[in-house]
């Protein structure tokens, strides 16, 4: 069937502007390979047992889309679209029926009109070279999305984005006011032409279950032109146990400009060289260090913050030292592509109460189990602005009540199946232990964070009390509206994944 979808979109493409065949990639095609794994971020799905698409298309224009998703219903192959390639279970590039790559990477123009305060971005460009189009127009303006420069628009927008201006914007999905995708009919849509629902569900609810989004209109947010940074390690030695218990209590709380996230791994004490857990507690206060000194010392004395822990920058030179780039040109922000790839597997929690010290104390040995290489369990705090927004306003539901969200995160680089069972077994006893001190029914999890072990459509297939398992999870009250708007725009589930929103009309 692949050889007919090719033939469908010369045929259907050979009036465009830019022939469709250079970029066109089969499996025979030399390029192939090198196309498919330039934006893989996981070597979990770079194996030879992969499942790979028949064809990788890297439209240059939006009628090479339409063509791709028009044809593809003809002839009986899945989409998968993919722009930066970061999702933690490669769904935008694996599928086990065949299927069909939409590879954004030629979509990445972006356009800041620094004076409204707005921007274009196109879904295939990645959120570092957007915080470089918005610093060569103005020191002033930011955006709150991600931390990781390599993330790419496409998934981060349509799945939420967080970063540390997210205490006093919100979300990437928050800041959205105007989208383009194309839809299953192969229509060319903007907000106005889609309506509110599309809208509402594009911004958080995940875009692979309702189209192909080409590009995002954003609202720039303000930003003081010197912001302050720190990383501050503290070991069990160092009180890290008892400085955790106090910052459970404050960080929500604090100033919405200060987000101090805590990366909590293996370390090793100063004291007697044994190996540690160590909490790192990294932060960026948008305002200089004259107001962030007394703000710590009011606050949160326990950390025992120093001037001299602190640096002040602009604020994209805050982007580059949480990137780990302090020192470079700003210009790398612009690279697409990850150095020193690992092995990874990740999950997400939500907590409403602080968890007891005594169950810290029961994770801490985890961290130390034999044959697991880099665990690391994250911290990061809500309250600010995400205790304004309301649960429905985008499907994004974890606002007001929820005090951190975790990442727990296991990074490996031994090879094999063995290894790979071994970090995968240790994350869920991990993720079983922390049950009783996360948030229930639903146990929220956060869709940009995806995890198949919450629960699956069966190839896509699925009824909305089987999706519900997984959905509750990410979308909780507003799994219903998501899945009415589906039923709306993709009847009979075209669009659709492994943790796709069902539609209520079909199974199919
Ligand atoms: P990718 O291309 O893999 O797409 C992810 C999903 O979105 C897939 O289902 C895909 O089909 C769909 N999709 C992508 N583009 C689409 C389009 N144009 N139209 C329709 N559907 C589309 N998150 C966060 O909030 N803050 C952070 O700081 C980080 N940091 C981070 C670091 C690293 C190293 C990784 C691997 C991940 C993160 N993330 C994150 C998570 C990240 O936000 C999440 O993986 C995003 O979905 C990635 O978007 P990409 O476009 O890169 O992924």
């Amino acid at each position: 069937t692949h050889e007919k979808f090719v033939q469908c979109l010369f045929n259907y493409s050979h009036n465009t502007n830019t022939s469709i065949s250079n970029i066109v990639y089969t499996q025979t095609n030399s390029s192939y390979s090198s196309i498919l794994n330039a934006s893989i971020q996981n070597l979990r799905f770079t194996t030879n047992t992969t499942e790979k698409p028949l064809v990788i298309v890297t439209p240059l224009e939006v009628s090479h889309i339409q063509a791709t998703i028009i044809c593809s219903q003809r002839h009986g192959m899945q989409i998968r679209t993919r722009s930066g390639g970061h999702d933690y279970e490669g769904l935008s590039y694996i599928s086990e029926v065949p299927f069909v790559v939409i590879d954004l990477v030629n979509f990445i123009e972006i356009q800041v009109d620094a004076e409204n305060s707005t921007a274009w971005v196109q879904s295939g460009a990645t959120i570092g070279q957007l915080y470089y189009s918005i610093s060569e127009k103005s020191k002033t303006l930011g955006f709150p999305a991600g931390v990781c420069p390599t993330v790419g628009i496409g998934g981060h927008f349509s799945g939420g984005g967080y970063g540390f201006l997210m205490r006093k914007y919100g979300l990437a999905a928050d800041n959205v006011i105007d989208v383009q995708m194309v839809d299953v009919k192969g229509r060319f849509l903007d907000r106005k032409s889609m309506g509110e629902d599309l809208f509402w569900a594009i911004r958080g609810g995940g875009g692979a279950s309702f189209g192909v989004i080409v590009a995002w209109k954003i609202k720039l947010v303000q930003v003081p032109s010197t912001v302050t940074v720190f990383n501050v390690p503290r070991t069990l030695e160092q009180n890290a146990t008892n400085i955790i218990h106090k910052w459970q209590r404050v960080a929500s709380k604090l100033d919405e400009r200060l987000t101090i996230r805590i990366n909590i791994g293996k370390g090793s004490s100063a004291q007697t060289g044994n190996q540690t857990v160590q909490a790192s507690f990294e932060s960026m206060f948008a305002g200089d260090l004259d107001e962030l000194i007394p703000l710590m010392e009011k606050n949160f004395p326990e950390l025992g913050l120093v001037r001299e822990d602190c640096t002040e920058m602009s604020w994209i030179e805050s982007i580059m030292y949480m990137a780990g780039f302090s020192g470079q040109p700003t210009q790398v922000l612009r690279n697409r592509t990850q150095p020193n790839l690992v092995f990874s597997k990740n999950k997400s929690d939500y907590v409403k109460v602080p968890i007891p010290d005594a169950a810290l104390e029961g994770l801490w040995p985890m961290f130390f189990e034999d044959g697991i290489e880099s665990p690391v369990i994250q911290f990061t705090p809500y309250g600010g602005r995400m205790d304004e927004i309301s649960e429905s306003e985008i499907p994004f539901p974890y606002r007001s009540g929820n005090i951190f969200h975790i990442q727990h995160q296991v990074y490996w680089e031994e090879e094999g199946d063995e290894a790979t069972e071994r970090h995968i077994n240790w994350m869920r006893r991990v993720y079983s232990y922390m049950e009783p001190y996360v948030s229930k029914s639903p146990r929220a999890a956060y869709l940009n964070y995806r995890d198949l072990d919450i629960g699956v459509n069966n190839n896509g297939y699925t009824s909305y009390e089987q999706a519900s398992v997984w959905g509750l999870k990410y979308f909780n009250n507003n799994f219903r509206r998501l899945a009415e708007v589906k039923t709306k725009v993709d009847p009979r589930n075209f669009f659709r994944n492994e943790q796709s929103i069902p539609s209520l009309v079909s199974h199919g």
